[in-house]
């Protein structure tokens, strides 16, 4: 089987990733077998705006649709286009109307990068973002607007089949897992219908994995013990917008969201999946071949990963990655936000000489 792969490279340091990613992508697939199709698609980005007035043409999702995965490197480009315009105009679009109500951003420490927490810390953990309801909802509205009365409400959205299924992704990750563990993010102190509700979906989940040690945490605690007590989580679940949250800062933690992978799935493959960085488009470092391009590379291994059903050649290749970037990061070369003076260039090539040579 080819793999199709569409190719959105974005605005920004995506447009300097993405050449990284591509190089270490097409190494892998070679070196493992895995035949590739890569396919650009000049749209989902602010230059694309700037010439039609819109993030993408109408038939995106035609487009789209019959490729097995997306490989998206990250959009905004605030002086052109609104932020919540250019998001809600391309990737909030891909995650809801193909259904990628997982989002997976795992955090890891590894040797050469340091952490701003003393230790140094022993971080290994998944987090799994609710991606297609929750907080980021279209519902809501100003009244009165611009009178000394204006209110502005925006209503959050849990239905049960988009809680259970994510804590349900939750519970099976966390049983192909050695420490076999889950915290569920909660606020249902304060949040009081929708989070205890939320807790008792988590509770009547947790009650069909009896070998699946699981707690809830108050999302503020949690925040707290990200920073205090990373070592103690494995799996981590929470709402669309908590898992945004802690997800930049459980990689912050770990040393450098220039490394976050994440992978936004359709598990059940009806529509394709998209795999990209957990950064943005970090318009501060535009244009000076300086990102580091690692966070691009290893959302590519997921994609490998995922595409094959983790097994086989899809793995080995998912390993040799990661296997090339804890190398990699070790001994260098670094780029500057790892305290180095290398380039997003020399970065990438370093990985994927090491992969070729797996
Ligand atoms: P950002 O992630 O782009 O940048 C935050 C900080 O991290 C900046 O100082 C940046 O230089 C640094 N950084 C980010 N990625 C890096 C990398 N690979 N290597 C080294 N340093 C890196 O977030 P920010 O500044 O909040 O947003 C900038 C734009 O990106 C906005 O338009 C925003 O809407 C968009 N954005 C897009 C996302 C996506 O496409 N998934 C996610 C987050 C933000
Ligand atoms: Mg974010």
């Amino acid at each position: 089987k080819t793999y199709k792969i569409a190719v959105l490279a974005g605005d920004g340091i995506g447009k300097e990733v993405m050449p990284e990613g591509l190089r270490v992508l097409q190494v892998a697939a070679d070196r493992f077998g895995i035949k590739l199709e890569l396919i650009n698609f000049a749209w989902a980005d602010c230059d694309y705006y700037a010439r039609h007035g819109k993030m993408m043409p109408d038939d995106w999702k035609e487009q789209l649709q019959p490729m097995d995965a997306i490989f998206f490197g990250a959009v905004g480009w605030p002086d052109i286009v609104p932020d919540h315009v250019s998001l809600w105009g391309s990737l909030l679009k891909f995650r809801r109307e193909f259904d990628q109500y997982i989002n997976l951003r795992p955090a890891q420490i590894f040797k050469g990068v340091r952490s701003p927490l003393s230790g140094p810390p022993d971080i290994d953990m998944m987090i799994v973002r609710e991606n297609t309801e929750g907080e980021y909802s279209s519902v809501g509205g100003t009244m009165y607007p611009g009178t000394e009365h204006e209110i502005v409400m925006q209503q959050s959205v849990f239905s049960r089949r988009g809680s259970d299924r994510v804590l349900k992704f939750a519970f099976e990750l966390a049983k192909t897992r050695a420490r076999k563990h889950v915290t569920v993010a909660t606020k249902s102190n304060g949040i009081s219908i929708s989070m205890p509700w939320w807790d008792e979906r988590a509770a009547a989940m947790a009650a069909n994995y009896p070998e699946i040690e699981w707690n809830k945490q108050h999302i503020d605690i949690l925040c707290a013990r990200f920073v205090l007590k990373p070592q103690s989580f494995d799996v981590v679940v929470a709402s669309n917008l908590f898992g945004d949250i802690l997800s930049d800062l459980g990689p912050a933690c770990a040393g450098t969201i220039g490394i976050a992978p994440s992978a936004n799935l359709n598990p059940e493959r009806k529509f394709p999946s998209l795999f990209e960085p957990v950064h943005g488009s970090a318009p501060d470092i535009y244009g000076k071949n300086i990102a580091n391009p690692v966070a691009m590379i290893w959302s590519g291994a997921m994609m490998l990963d995922f595409l094959t059903g983790s097994s086989g050649a899809g793995r080995a290749a998912h390993d040799a990655i990661l296997e090339a970037i804890r190398n990699v990061l070790a001994t260098g070369p670094h780029t500057p936000d790892l305290g180095g003076t290398c380039s997003t260039t020399e970065l990438g090539m370093a990985i994927a000489k090491q992969v070729a040579a797996a």
